[in-house]
């Protein structure tokens, strides 16, 4: 069996990324890189192919925990799985996803949970969604100290308000309120933010428009960077996926195969064979021998 590392593995020649960092990549029109991992094997996979940031979304309620949607999730929960992927990450800037009702109730409780997500969770920085209403919430968290990410478009916490997972942005007037809701969340101090399934045109035109540098999902190519959620671009979660989505593994078809040949190895006496097993010296099985008469 391989070994791992219990500490992030170093990479000497590429620093820490930072915001200031992305925000440069923008000016240069580098696209910037974005992934998310909720484990400790993935954080470290996602670090040494150089991903620039590494989110720890709640959409791991659906993928990894099961949930029909990312409303149960808990604070605890995400900050379980910010911790593992801290363990993994040494060089991407990791952003912790806010659960649902951690920065809804009032302005001083998000303040503390998102400051939960640096001090015990590891994070650099945090994301949440909504547009106008939540300046209040992001001006608050900024203030701290702490970066944040914001989400607009798609925000898959307010799912039962949209009816589904189902695109936004395509009337006049609602992309005129995105439009309108991504200036809003730049002006109180967003340093970075997710457009997520909205039109192409509308996701080139927010980006054009902000300083700060745009990550979509579902949003064409004309964001500054672009995220997915890994277990889809893996093909491990099928249960359901976007449109958007473009599969390069087919983890889940693996996964099987490899379980289905451990359980025939080990029900036609294949497995384990000679060399999985430990050897004892001759000499102890002897003295053993005659212990136990
Ligand atoms: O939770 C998540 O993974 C997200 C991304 C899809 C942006 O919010």
């Amino acid at each position: 069996m391989s070994t791992v590392s219990p500490v992030p593995i170093s990479t000497p020649e590429r620093k820490k990324v930072t915001v200031p960092a992305l925000r440069k990549k923008k000016a240069r029109r580098e696209p910037i890189t974005m992934l998310t991992a909720y484990d400790y094997p993935t954080a470290l996979a996602l670090d040494a192919a150089g991903l620039d940031i590494i989110l720890v979304g709640d959409s791991l309620g659906m993928v990894v925990l099961g949930y029909p949607t990312t409303l149960p999730v808990t604070m605890e929960e995400m900050l379980h799985h910010c911790r593992a992927v801290a363990r993994g990450a040494s060089n991407s800037l990791l952003v912790g996803d806010m659960p649902f009702m951690s920065y809804q109730v009032s302005v001083p409780e998000a303040v503390r949970n998102a400051g939960r997500f640096l001090q015990e969770g590891g994070m650099d920085a945090v994301k949440l969604e909504g547009g106008r209403d939540r300046l209040e919430a992001v001006r608050a968290i900024v203030g701290a100290g702490i970066p944040v990410m914001g989400h607009i478009g798609l925000t898959p916490q307010s799912v039962n308000q949209f009816g589904g997972f189902r695109p936004q942005g395509r009337t006049a007037a609602a992309a005129t309120r995105l439009l309108e809701d991504a200036r809003l969340l730049e002006e109180a101090g967003c340093t970075s933010l997710v457009l997520e399934s909205v039109p192409a045109r509308l996701a080139s035109l927010i980006t054009n428009r902000l300083e700060i540098p745009t990550i979509g999902i579902g949003a064409g190519g004309g964001c500054d960077g672009q995220v997915l959620v890994t277990h889809d671009l893996l093909g491990l979660f099928e249960r359901f996926t976007p449109h958007f989505v473009k599969k390069y593994a087919d983890f889940h078809g693996e996964m099987l195969r490899a379980v289905r040949e451990y359980k025939d190895e080990v029900e036609g006496g294949v497995f384990p064979a000679a060399e999985h097993e430990v050897e004892m010296p001759d000499e102890e099985w002897e003295l053993l021998l005659k212990a136990a008469g």
